[in-house]
């Protein structure tokens, strides 16, 4: 490859919002998907991959939402090779500036022969018509072989030329099923460069996926071996391991310079509030020891390695936590702070709120910070999304009660309203207060689940902190989290389940055996 003094710009396309959303529990209203949406563009991502609209009415929304409202970043849209999907993810991505088609089509044999039951002559057919079809539509075309990872590689130097030839400015080399190694998928992209004879009218892309937790190694390595996309997500997340997360993978290239001799936009103290902001809208817990965004990723445990930091901060430290949006100190905001000092902190976070919903969340602010001595940015994280979860549910909670004695029964009386419709219901008995509250809810909404998870833990330190609590249920075969916050664990635990039942009464949930009956 040539070298020069400058170095290799790569595009970062995050697909957060289609491959991760993908991801059970992890589907997000169009409101939270905006948020999103913004939070990507700030960061600089080149593209954001914001749906497959034919897959659902929802998904065709926000991706029509998204390409009308969101700026500064390409707007992608997801169709499998046929003139249906094409025409509606067309028709969802025409408002948008600057817009892409992704269209795809398997062609390893394992699913030409399983999945499409298709020749590797009609497979090559197919993808020249689904090509030209987008073309049609727009300029900026990305072409994915699906399993190319696995599919014999003279056949996909065979289906990557074709789909160049009819137009494809992008040909994206997905290891769908997170199979490939390091240096098997540098064969693969090498192999693409050396045997396609049009290769150099494309942008080489890659798409990895985690299952042996190789997706951000396999994707540098294919930077390494010429590649100029990276697809990935924020926080890893996506289809059963997650997708090549975009932190690590930024953090890497930028990180070892020297060795990959790359550029990208992205803004990296912006990484850490953009993983907040995901894990706070999909209730998707970021592990501690996670790399980058991780809470312990820069913490320092043993004397040895604290003693080296104090004398150089180089001996242990690679990156700085500044670099990746750490702040030295969360502690922000007092009883007596005022509302320009809350929005200050809240496009610090990274949300986007009108004024409107700023004296909304001020408004609980005060009441928080007359409960809580210290507020902290995980506090003012809760609050905005708080008022976010409770915009787009249907049924909001507008009180409840709980009689619970030792051992006697309890009883619960819970008030709900939607619009104007406000209905109550007590519930007596049952496996604790908790159980009661949620049946009392099921009977309102006329929605029943099957709770799959259940968890509370504070959202800062100190015995007065706010109480998060994350559930995951389960309705007609999908999956759905909820989020509750509050200082009160019951309420946080009954908004909680609130939530997930309203997603659940809206549908569009991911399929509970993790099936993708829609990308068949
Ligand atoms: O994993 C995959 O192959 C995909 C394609 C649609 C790019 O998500
Ligand atoms: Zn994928």
């Amino acid at each position: 490859m040539p070298t020069n003094d400058q170095p290799r710009p790569i595009v970062i396309f995050d697909t957060t919002l289609r491959d991760g959303e993908q991801s059970p529990g992890c589907s997000m209203n169009l409101e939270e998907k905006l948020e999103v949406a913004q939070a990507l563009v700030d960061l600089g991502v080149d593209v954001i991959e914001a749906g497959f609209p034919i897959a659902s009415p929802g998904d065709f929304e926000a991706v029509r939402e998204i390409a009308r409202t969101v700026r500064g970043s390409t707007i992608c849209g997801l169709a499998r090779c046929n003139e249906k999907d094409i025409d509606r993810v067309w028709e969802a991505l025409r408002d948008a500036p600057d817009a892409r088609i992704h269209v795809f089509l398997a062609t390893s044999a394992i699913h030409r022969e399983f999945k499409l039951r298709m020749g590797k002559e009609e497979i090559i057919q197919r993808a020249i018509e689904g090509v030209k079809r987008a073309k049609g539509y727009c300029d900026n075309i990305e072409f994915s072989p699906e399993d190319a990872a696995r599919t014999e590689p003279d056949f996909l130097c065979s289906v990557v030329e074709a789909a160049i030839d009819a137009g494809a400015t992008t040909v994206n080399i997905p290891d769908t099923v997170g199979y490939a190694t390091p240096s098997h998928f540098a064969g693969v992209i090498k192999n693409l460069i050396n045997r396609v004879p049009n290769i150099d009218r494309a942008v080489i892309s890659v798409h990895c996926h985690d299952d042996l937790g190789l997706a951000v190694a396999n994707s540098l390595a294919a930077v390494e071996n010429g590649a100029g996309q990276i697809e990935c997500t924020i926080n890893g997340i996506g289809e059963r391991a997650g997708n090549c997360s975009l932190e690590e993978v930024v953090m890497a290239m930028r990180t070892r310079n020297d060795h990959y001799h790359t550029t990208t936009k992205i803004h990296t103290p912006r990484l850490v509030p953009t993983s907040r902001l995901l894990s706070n809208i999909t209730g998707l817990v970021v592990q501690r020891n996670k790399a980058i965004v991780g809470r312990n990723a820069f913490a320092h445990e043993a004397g040895i390695h604290q003693d080296g930091m104090l004398k150089e901060r180089t001996t242990y430290e690679i990156m700085r936590p500044e670099d990746v949006g750490f702040t030295q100190t969360d502690l922000v905001l007092g009883k007596h702070s005022g509302r320009a000092a809350l929005s200050d902190r809240a496009k610090a976070l990274g949300y986007h709120i009108t004024s409107e919903q700023l004296q909304q969340v001020f408004d609980e602010f005060k009441k928080l910070a007359d409960k809580k001595k210290e507020v902290y940015d995980a506090d003012i994280a809760a609050l905005i999304e708080k008022r976010m979860t409770v915009a787009g549910d249907q049924w909001q909670l507008v009180a409840y009660e709980v009689h619970a004695t030792g051992r006697a029964e309890p009883t619960v009386s819970v008030t709900l309203k939607r619009g104007d419709d406000e209905q109550s219901r007590t519930v007596t008995g049952g496996d604790g207060p908790l159980d009661a509250l949620f049946r009392a809810i099921e009977e309102i909404t006329g929605t029943s689940v099957v709770v799959r998870d259940f968890r509370v833990h504070s959202v800062t330190r100190g015995k007065d902190a706010q109480g998060e609590s994350t559930i995951e249920v389960e309705h007609q075969g999908r999956v759905y989290r909820g989020r509750g916050v509050s200082t009160d664990t019951v309420e946080a635990a009954t908004l909680a389940f609130l939530n997930a039942v309203n997603r659940a009464a809206g549908g569009g949930g991911q399929s509970v055996s993790g099936e993708r009956p829609d990308m068949v």
